[in-house]
């Protein structure tokens, strides 16, 4: 039998390793129109990959070396980016499946070209578009005096490995976005990406709660699954949950199929959406061990929602007089979803001095 030796076990980060690299080689080259390989354009594209590999292998990056060689496409498919390289250590034990390899790539690779000179004239707070669609990475510090930058709170290690006309590259300490293995296993989209608008202070206040919940990621999975009215609630109604809650790190969601007809603006909508939301994930199986008549805290400070155990006719939970009909539809380690019968009745706010 083939043993692991004592230290990091390097048959099977090689083995991991050439899994994903024939991986992206084979989906890459199925997609790449033929061309003709001596092709002026051609030419430069080979040479600059070239060129770029060198250079990360000389200061000791060896994996995104070798990445970059075999799947220069995945790179170098803007006309100008920024390549963030992760170091060998941090990158060659991930066991990631390979769709989600070259997602973690391209959200290393920004569409534009910013040596640090460049990046040090950035404020604070900046976002820069990746090739990853829509999501970007964020410059959440920069230290003029040290000329030392942070991308996603990861320190660039290795400022201007590669500077040339259309590609600059820098080293990274470790990967942009989180790569939990936990979180890989159960499915879920990995790349969390900061929150980008125009108030630049919010991403970095964001990113400071290290451990979100997976705001978009329950949205997208409530409304991709018939639960759209309660979807486009919960999303309109975000940012003020973020504001208010900064360090919530887990939630249980009660997914109504739909919900009374409510404006965006509408403080009730607020209340309702909040109201369906309990700030700790609790499982079916942790619900149903509480006693009957238990309140639970909501969202809402002054609503609770309580308890009230199996039903006579059937084991279906209770909570606020509606079933849960559907239990841990959806969770990961930070939020459950369970889908209940209808929207819980929201008594209106308590009466707010005039
Ligand atoms: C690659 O490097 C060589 C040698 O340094 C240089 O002459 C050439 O112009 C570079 N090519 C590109 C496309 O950067
Ligand atoms: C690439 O960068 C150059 C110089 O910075 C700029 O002139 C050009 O418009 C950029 N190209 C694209 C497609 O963004
Ligand atoms: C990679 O290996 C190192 C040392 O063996 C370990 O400390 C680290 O947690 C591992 N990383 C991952 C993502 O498994």
């Amino acid at each position: 039998m083939a043993s692991c030796c004592t230290r990091p076990c390097h048959g099977l980060v090689y083995f991991t390793m050439s899994v994903v690299l024939a991986f992206i080689a084979i989906s890459t080259s199925m997609h790449s129109k033929p061309e003709d390989p001596m092709s002026p354009g051609k030419v430069v594209f080979n040479e600059l990959s070239l060129n770029v590999s060198k250079a990360l292998r000389r200061a000791g990056f060896n994996v995104m070396a070798t990445l970059l060689q075999v799947s220069p496409e995945i790179f170098l498919s803007s006309p100008n980016s920024t390549i963030f390289a992760i170091q060998d250590l941090a990158i060659s034990n991930s066991s990631l499946p390979p769709w989600l390899m070259k997602a973690l790539l391209q959200y290393h690779t920004s569409t534009l070209n910013l040596p640090m000179d460049d990046l040090l004239k950035k404020p604070q707070g900046s976002c820069l578009p990746t090739l990853h669609r829509e999501k970007n990475i964020a410059i959440t510090k920069v230290n003029l005096v040290e000329k030392s930058i942070e991308i996603n709170q990861v320190a660039v290690s290795h400022p201007n490995v590669f500077l040339g006309e259309t590609v600059s590259v820098h080293g990274v300490l470790e990967p942009l976005s989180s790569l939990d293995p936990q979180d890989v296993h159960q499915g879920w989209n990995i790349i969390q990406a900061p929150i980008c608008n125009s108030m630049s202070v919010l991403v970095s206040e964001v990113l400071e709660s290290k451990n979100m919940v997976e705001w978009s990621w329950i949205v997208r999975l409530l409304s991709s699954n018939g639960f759209v009215p309660f979807a486009i609630g919960l999303n309109s109604v975000l940012d003020g949950i973020l504001e208010d809650y900064r360090g919530l790190d887990s939630v249980t969601v009660f997914a109504p199929p739909s919900l009374p007809s409510l404006t965006s603006a509408s403080p009730l909508l607020k209340r309702t959406v909040r109201f369906h939301i309990l700030p700790q994930r609790l499982t079916h199986q942790e619900l149903a061990s509480l006693p009957s008549g238990t309140f639970l805290t909501t969202l809402v400070p002054d609503l609770h929602a309580e308890v009230q155990g199996a039903t006579s006719f059937g084991q279906q939970l209770v909570i606020n007089g509606v079933e849960i009909v559907a239990t841990d539809m959806f969770s990961s380690k930070k939020f459950t979803i369970h889908g209940i019968l209808r929207a819980f009745e929201v008594a209106e706010p308590p009466d707010t001095p005039a």
